[in-house]
């Protein structure tokens, strides 16, 4: 090794030995006949010290070395002077006395500067991403990757979870996202899928007597990006034979506490975990992925203002819409100004407008007070609960509209407002999702989780006479208003299966097409089994305290899905173009 110990491993106790070093140069001061680096690598940063007197080359050459130089020393730990030390830096009781130093490569003035943490555009991050992940907030993001993914795989294994790889390329089926395509020489004008997930894959694993699977899997869906998306991500894949929900939720809620109690100091709101239904979740935060970490929920107006002389309220109600409100603590001192911008996120939502209405000591103070009788200023402050001081907003729409644009508008305050705990972790489980719904652009059913995910058992009758009430046997896990996982139990018998299908309006024929293999597998004694995922890359963004899941990828793509480091999409040559049997048409 060219070196002897780390930088950052440098204590009280080295004092007096002699170390080889090796690593990048962080900052240099230069005082004459004292130079000083800040000599970095992976475990962190040590103090070393030129002295003319003590080494004249290695003190002549340290005059040359620039930051990002990397650099080998050998010299001597001594203890720093009591002034002089350093209580911010794990080595700060030492520094390395250099008698010998080699530069083992120089390095041009970088885009940014890797020893501070300055602001720098995300497209100048991504175009040097090397530069940007020797930065002290990415490589910590990256090891805390590590050790998550780390403690999961051991966490499996003592569960009896086997790990078996399951095909990159693989075959692209109707329902779900937008499949990435890879032509295929061999076979002219075919082409493969790569995976949005092992989902089939892990089912035929079940039928083939494995029991217990999991995969540390990477996904890929051709989706428009977020904050919270990229077009290939990493799942905790996992499927288990003979178990029902209680059985998958138990395992995993499990694994999840034990995960952040041993890699992160963030507290777990609530233990369980609360399981709320889908129609809950709904109904009380207009989302089926509620951050719980504040209250604000969405109050239920509509019957106490559906005769109203305020006619968007009374024509709502009338036309079966719903009324609806949030109650904003403290908030009845916002500007004008700012429930103009608040009106502006629910119309951006869809909604027509938002209703304020102020709490004061003598009553409801609003724009639209004079056409409210007093029982219904009553009834609204009585349901909201509104104190002097709150500020009522409220919304009239289409029930979907109005969860959306509520929604949207409860996150929004809560974080302007600092109602969620950046230091909380609330986590809870959504179930009984509605296993279909209905697709106006498609103009059919389509699975809510994905196909293979089973009705409870009670439920299957209803799917040929009332589809959009079935109840699916699905959970997802959301932890501060992200979903970080989903699973269900599957559909495990062939004639099920055929019968979703039809439900989404997939022909017998196409069936067999696209599915066959499944069905037939179904047919040869395929065990109960149910399973989830977790999205690693949220979950771990969340544990890392970043809000987008690029901060935990080393290599992400930009929002426009373009990897700026290799200039990737890229053309092809015609000659593989040709060998792949395609056109490019313009
Ligand atoms: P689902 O599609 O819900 O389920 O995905 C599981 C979890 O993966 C994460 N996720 C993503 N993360 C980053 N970028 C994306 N584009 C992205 N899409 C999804 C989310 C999500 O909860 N096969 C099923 C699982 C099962 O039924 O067992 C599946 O893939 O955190």
């Amino acid at each position: 090794m060219m070196k002897s110990i780390n930088c950052g491993l440098l204590r009280k106790e080295h004092v007096g030995q002699i170390v080889t070093l090796a690593g990048w140069v962080h900052r240099r001061r230069d005082h004459g006949g004292l130079i000083f680096f800040d000599l970095r690598d992976r475990s962190g940063l040590v103090q070393v010290v030129f002295n003319a007197d003590i080494s004249e080359p290695a003190h002549t050459l340290a005059e040359e070395v620039r930051s990002e130089y990397v650099v080998q020393v050998k010299g001597v730990v001594r203890a720093r002077p009591e002034g002089l030390i350093n209580p911010h830096l794990a080595t700060g009781e030492i520094e390395v006395e250099v008698n010998e130093l080699s530069i083992l490569n120089a390095a041009k003035t970088p885009p940014f500067a890797i020893n501070e943490a300055t602001e720098v555009r995300d497209e100048v991050r991504l175009k040097y991403r090397y530069l940007d992940l020797r930065r002290e907030r990415m490589q910590k993001n990256l090891v805390l990757r590590h050790q998550i993914t780390t403690f999961i795989r051991n966490y499996m294994d003592q569960n009896d979870f086997i790990d078996i790889e399951t095909p990159i390329l693989l075959k692209s089926t109707p329902e779900g996202a937008r499949d990435f395509v890879v032509p295929s020489r061999l076979h002219a004008g075919k082409f493969y899928a790569l995976p949005q997930s092992p989902q089939q894959m892990k089912q035929l694993l079940m039928v083939a007597g494995f029991e217990r699977y999991y995969q540390i899997a990477r996904c890929f869906r051709d989706e428009d990006l977020r904050a919270d998306r990229q077009l290939e991500f990493t799942q905790l894949d996992m499927e288990m034979s003979f178990v029902e929900s209680d059985d998958v939720r138990a395992l995993i809620e499990a694994m999840l506490i034990q995960l952040i109690e041993s890699v992160s100091d963030m507290k777990i709101q609530q233990q369980p975990f609360p399981v709320l239904t889908y129609q809950e979740a709904m109904d009380r935060f207009g989302i089926d992925r509620p951050d719980l970490r504040f209250g604000m929920e969405l109050i239920d107006l509509t019957e106490a203002v559906r005769d109203s002389n305020f006619g968007v309220f009374a024509h709502t109600a009338a036309a079966g819409g719903q009324i609806k409100a949030l109650c904003v603590p403290g908030a009845a001192s916002f500007s004008r100004k700012k429930i103009d911008l608040l009106t502006e996120t629910v119309k951006a939502r869809g909604a027509k407008g938002l209703v304020w209405m102020k709490a004061e000591r003598d009553g409801l103070r609003s724009s639209i007070a004079k056409f409210l009788t007093e029982e219904e200023k009553d009834a609204i402050i009585r349901l909201t609960g509104a104190n002097e001081g709150d500020l009522i907003l409220a919304v009239a729409d289409k029930p979907a509209v109005v969860a959306e644009s509520l929604s949207t508008l409860r996150t929004q305050l809560g974080a302007e407002l600092g109602l969620a705990d950046p230091d909380t972790l609330a986590l809870c489980w959504v179930v009984d999702f509605p296993l279909l719904e209905w697709s106006e652009e498609e103009e059919r059913w389509v699975a809510v989780h994905h196909p293979f995910t089973s009705a409870k058992p009670e439920q299957w009758p209803l799917l040929e006479t009332d589809p959009g009430a079935v109840l699916a046997n699905a959970y997802d896990v959301v932890c501060n208003g992200m979903e970080i996982g989903g699973g269900s139990i599957r559909i495990h018998d062939a004639e099920h299966q055929s019968m979703l299908f039809r439900a989404l309006g997939i022909s017998d024929e196409e069936a067999r097409e696209q599915f066959g293999h499944l069905l037939e597998a179904f047919s040869y004694g395929a065990p109960p089994h149910g399973g989830i995922a977790l999205g690693m890359d949220r979950l771990i963004a969340i544990l890392a305290r970043e809000e987008s899941i690029r901060e935990v990828i080393a290599f992400p793509k930009t929002a426009s899905a373009t990897d700026l480091l290799l200039n990737s999409p890229s053309p092809i040559s015609d000659r593989q173009l040709e060998e792949l049997h395609l056109k490019i048409v313009e």
